[in-house]
């Protein structure tokens, strides 16, 4: 890892910190329907450094833990870590993402300088298990019975505040189910 000092984290910079959000919504599978869990939150960004691959490409890495608790009854229900990283030199976004589901996603998307209403910036990724480059790895037991089939992300990070949503398709129950995430956090 290089010195983190005076390097540039692109559309990243932002998001290291520490943030909490109170007004999640998870939408999850049911037997029989659909489960819907309002969850507070605390994601955790770390300015790892810069990593060299192959001589050629260099990259910026923030590190990041998200421990997700349902209102309900306080439990933690969702817990996930991973990296988001920055080519700059291809303008290209890439999050990679594990839970303890045996899952793992490595998601990847074109960053182009898009801002929202307020200025924010927008980070959009995506990942499916048919695709070239972006991809889903997951053990024999959730591919044959609660598969992971498409996930796509857009996160919004300025102003101290940081919100996003979610969407990871499942192939579970026998059918295909719209698994969905979303939340407004603030800077602690
Ligand atoms: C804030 C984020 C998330 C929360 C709060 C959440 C929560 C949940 C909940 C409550 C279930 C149902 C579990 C059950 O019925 O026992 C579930 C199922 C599942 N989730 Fe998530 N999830 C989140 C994000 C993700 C992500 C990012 C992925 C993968 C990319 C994922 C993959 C799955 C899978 C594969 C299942 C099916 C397993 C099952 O229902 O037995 N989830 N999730």
């Amino acid at each position: 890892m290089n010195d983190t000092q005076q390097e540039d984290f692109g559309p990243l910079t932002d998001l290291i910190g520490v943030w909490k959000g109170k007004d999640g919504v998870d939408i999850a599978p049911e037997p029989d329907g659909t489960e819907t869990n309002p969850y507070f939150e605390t994601i955790t960004f770390e300015a790892v450094g810069g990593v060299t691959n192959a001589e050629a490409q260099d990259l910026m890495v923030v590190f990041y833990r998200q421990i997700v608790r349902r209102k309900s009854d306080n439990d933690v229900f969702h817990d996930e870590t991973g990296y988001w990283m920055w080519d700059a030199k291809s303008q290209t976004v890439m999050h990679s993402l594990t839970i303890p589901r045996a899952v793992c996603v490595l998601a990847g998307g074109q960053y182009t300088g898009k801002k929202d209403a307020d200025g924010r910036t927008v980070l959009e990724v995506s990942a499916a298990i048919d695709d070239d480059n972006w991809k889903i790895v997951q053990s024999p037991f959730m591919r044959d019975n609660a598969s992971t089939t498409a996930f796509t992300h857009t996160l919004t990070v300025g102003n101290d505040t940081l919100s996003y949503a979610e969407t990871t398709m499942l192939e579970i129950y026998g059918k295909t189910f719209e698994h969905t995430d979303a939340n407004d956090l603030v800077r602690a």
